[in-house]
C-alpha cells in the first residue's frame, strides 16, 4: 500500500507534490521519492526512510519545473533502501513511474526484456513494470516522427495488459513535459481537476487543497492529463467518467491541536455519531432511512439472510452486527474474512445479502469478496466511509459512515460509525420485515440519539485512562475478554494494542478462559474484562473471580454505578448505562484510548505504526 501523487500546472512541482505525500504518508512509509522534469531532464530525489527525510534533501538540493510524480512507500518487493525507493526508470533513462501495487509475473516480464538487453538497478517488480513501459514506446518510436501523449498512452496500454496483479501508476516522459500518463487495476487511483492545473493520487487527501473536482478511475482505465485536460480512455477507446466533488475538505484531514490523527480521530466520535444519528433517524416511525441507500424498502423485506464481511477492525465491527441484526431483525447473518470468502467456494442461498463493511472501500481481499459474491448472484450492499471508492462502485448499493477521513491507521472512529450503521440497518430490517413495532423501533431510536452524549461522557474519562496506562504500558502480554456482543470488542481492544504499541495481547469471548487461555494468567499477564451490567454480568464476574484467584491483574469497563466490581478488579473504567445492542459503541471508546496512551509511553509512532499502511490494497 503505497502513495502516489501526480502534479501538472502552473505551480512549482516540488511542493505540491511533497504536500501530497505527507497526506498520504498513512499509506505507506519506508522511503519516499520525487521526479520532476526541468528542461527536457527528468530530476529524481529518492531515497529510505519518512517523507521528511526526502524533504530535508530538498531543502538543500531544491526541484524546478512544474510537472512531476512522487512516491511513499510500503515495500512489497525489496527492502526499503534508495535504490527501490520509487520513481523507477525505464532503460532509457527518459521515462519515470511510481507505482502503488504488486506485479505478479514481474519474473517472468523481467526475464524477457533481460533477453533484450534490459539491465535492471533495484529487486522491485514496480522497475520492471516500467521497463515494460519503455520497451513498448520504444517499438512505437520506431514507426512514429516523435513522441506523442497518445504513443505513451499506448505504450502505458499494452504495458498493464501485460502484466498480471494491481497497479496505480504515474509515469512521465522527459520528452513529454506536460503530460503526466496514469493508470490503475486493483489499486486506487483519483484525478484532481483544477484552474489550469491537475492532480493524479491515491485518495483524494493530496488533491482537496486545490480543488474538489475529483474522478474515480475504473479498474483498466489509462488517463493522460496537462494542466488543462483529462482524457480518459478504457481499452484503448475514450471514454467518460463522472466528475464527483470529494467527501472531505482539507481542514478535516488536519491534525489540528491534536498530536496524533488517532487521538483526534477518537474525539471526534460524539460528533460524527451526532451528525450520522440525525441524518437516518426517524423517530416518528421508529427506524431508520439512509440517504444514498438505493435499495428499496421492497427489497429490504425480501432480505432473508446476510453475510457480513471485511478485515481487521471492520470484521470486528461484523462480528457485533452479526448479534445485532439477528437480535433486531431476526434473520440468520454470517461473518467471513474478506481474506477467506474470496478462496472459499461456500454456497450463497438465492436471497442472501453479501454486506462489505471497508473504512478505505479499498481493501483487496474485502473487494475480492465482493466480486465472488457477485459472480454467484448476490445482491451487495457496501457500507464504506469513501464515496466512490472501488468497493462502493462496483456494490448494488451502499451507505457511507460519514466518518470523515481516518488517517490513523489505527482505526477508530470509522469502527464508530460502522456498528451504529448495523445496528440502524438491523432496526431498518427489524421493522420494514415487521420483527420490530413501532414502538420498539422508537425505544431503540430514543437510546442511540442518546450515544453522542455518552460517548463525550466516556471522553472525560481520558486522564483516568492515561494514568491507568501509565500502570501496565511495560507489560508485554494482555488477554482481553468479553462475551456476547461484547466478544468482538475484546478482539478489536486487543488489536488496537497490538498494532500500535506493538505489545501482545489476544481477544477471547470470557467463557473461552477455562479452556485453555488460564493458563497464561499470572502476576505478569494482566486481563481487560468488558463486564457492562448486562444478562452477562454474572457470568462475567465469575471468571474475573477466576483471574483474581490466579493472581491476574484486571482492568475493568463497567458500568456506572457499579461498585461490586470496584472491589475485584484493579482498575476500573466506568461507561454510562444503555441498551446492550448499543453496548460495545460505548465499550471500545475505553479500549481505544488505553491502546493510544500505552502507545505513546512506549515511545511508538502512533500514526504510522511499524509495518502496517492504513489501506490494504495488496492481497
Ligand atoms: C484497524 O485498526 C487496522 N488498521 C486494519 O485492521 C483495518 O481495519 C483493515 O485493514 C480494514 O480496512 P478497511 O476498513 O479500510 O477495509
Amino acid at each position: 500500500m503505497c502513495g502516489i501523487v501526480g502534479y501538472v500546472g502552473k505551480r512549482t512541482a516540488a511542493p505540491v507534490l511533497m504536500d501530497g505525500l505527507r497526506r498520504l504518508e498513512y499509506r505507506g512509509y519506508d522511503s519516499a521519492g520525487i521526479c520532476t522534469i526541468s528542461n527536457g531532464q527528468l530530476e529524481i530525489r529518492k531515497l529510505a526512510g519518512r517523507v521528511e527525510r526526502l524533504a530535508e534533501l530538498l531543502a538543500q538540493q531544491p526541484l524546478p519545473g512544474v510537472i512531476g510524480i512522487s512516491h511513499t512507500r510500503w515495500a512489497t518487493h525489496g527492502p526499503p533502501t534508495d535504490t527501490n525507493a520509487h520513481p523507477h526508470l525505464d532503460q532509457s533513462g527518459k521515462l519515470a513511474m511510481v507505482h502503488n501495487g504488486i506485479i505478479e509475473n514481474y519474473l517472468e516480464i523481467r526475464r524477457k526484456l533481460q533477453r533484450r538487453g534490459h539491465t535492471f538497478r533495484s529487486q522491485t517488480d514496480s522497475e520492471v513494470l516500467c521497463h515494460l513501459i519503455g520497451y513498448y514506446l520504444e517499438k512505437s518510436l520506431a514507426s512514429h516522427k516523435s513522441l506523442t501523449p497518445q504513443l505513451l498512452t499506448e505504450a502505458v496500454t499494452r504495458a498493464t495488459g501485460e502484466a498480471k496483479g494491481t497497479y496505480a501508476i504515474a509515469v512521465v516522459h522527459a520528452a513529454l513535459p506536460g503530460v503526466i500518463v496514469g493508470a490503475r487495476r486493483g489499486s486506487p487511483l483519483v484525478v484532481g481537476l483544477g484552474q489550469e492545473e491537475n492532480f493524479l493520487a491515491s485518495d483524494v487527501s493530496p488533491i482537496v487543497p486545490y480543488t474538489k473536482n475529483v474522478i474515480y478511475l475504473n479498474d483498466g482505465d489509462v488517463v493522460a492529463i496537462t494542466a488543462t485536460e483529462c482524457v480518459v480512455q478504457a481499452n484503448g477507446r475514450p471514454v467518460k467518467r463522472p466528475v464527483r466533488t470529494a467527501h472531505f475538505s482539507a481542514e478535516e484531514a488536519e491534525r489540528g491541536k491534536y498530536p496524533h490523527f488517532m487521538l483526534k480521530e477518537i474525539f471526534e466520535q460524539p460528533e460524527r455519531a451526532a451528525d450520522l444519528l440525525k441524518r437516518t433517524l426517524r423517530p416518528g416511525k421508529g427506524t431508520a432511512e439512509f440517504e444514498e441507500l438505493a435499495l428499496s424498502s421492497a427489497e429490504l423485506a425480501r432480505m432473508r439472510r446476510l453475510v457480513l464481511v471485511g478485515c481487521g477492525t471492520s470484521y470486528h465491527a461484523a462480528l457485533v452486527g452479526e448479534y445485532v441484526i439477528e437480535r433486531l431483525a431476526r434473520i440468520p447473518v454470517e461473518v467471513e474474512y474478506g481474506s477467506e470468502m474470496r478462496y472459499r467456494d461456500r454456497p450463497l442461498e438465492r436471497g442472501t445479502t453479501v454486506v462489505s463493511i471497508s473504512q478505505s472501500g479499498e481493501t483487496a481481499d474485502t473487494l475480492a469478496a465482493v466480486r465472488v459474491a457477485k459472480a454467484r448472484g448476490a445482491r451487495t450492499l457496501a457500507i464504506v466511509n469513501v464515496p466512490g471508492s472501488t468497493i462502493a462502485r462496483e456494490s448494488d448499493a451502499e451507505i457511507h459512515m460519514r466518518a470523515g477521513p481516518e488517517i490513523g491507521v489505527a482505526s477508530t472512529k470509522a469502527l464508530c460509525m460502522q456498528l451504529l450503521l448495523l445496528t440502524l440497518l438491523g432496526l431498518a430490517l427489524g421493522r420494514v420485515q415487521r420483527k420490530l413495532s413501532v414502538q420498539e423501533g422508537r425505544a431503540i431510536v430514543r437510546a442511540l440519539a442518546a450515544i453522542p452524549g455518552k460517548l463525550r461522557r466516556i471522553l472525560q474519562s481520558d486522564a483516568q485512562i492515561r494514568a491507568i496506562a501509565t500502570k501496565y504500558a511495560n507489560y508485554a502480554n494482555f488477554l482481553y475478554l468479553g462475551r456476547q456482543l461484547n466478544y468482538p470488542i475484546a478482539l478489536e481492544g486487543a488489536l488496537k494494542l497490538k498494532e500500535i504499541s506493538y505489545i501482545h495481547a489476544e481477544g477471547y469471548p470470557s467463557a473461552e478462559m477455562k479452556h485453555g487461555p488460564i493458563a497464561l494468567v499470572s502476576p505478569e499477564f494482566p486481563t481487560v474484562i468488558i463486564c457492562p451490567q448486562d444478562t452477562m454480568y454474572e457470568k462475567n464476574m465469575s471468571n474475573l473471580e477466576e483471574i483474581k484467584a490466579r493472581n491476574g491483574k484486571i482492568i475493568a469497563v463497567a458500568t456506572e454505578g457499579d461498585e461490586q466490581i470496584a472491589k475485584k478488579a484493579d482498575d476500573v473504567i466506568y461507561i454510562p448505562p444503555t441498551i446492550e445492542i448499543l453496548q460495545p459503541v460505548l465499550a471500545v471508546v475505553p479500549l481505544q484510548l488505553f491502546a493510544y496512551h500505552v502507545a505513546v509511553l512506549r515511545g511508538c509512532d502512533v500514526d504510522k505504526p511499524r509495518n502496517l499502511a492504513k489501506s490494504v490494497t495488496v492481497e
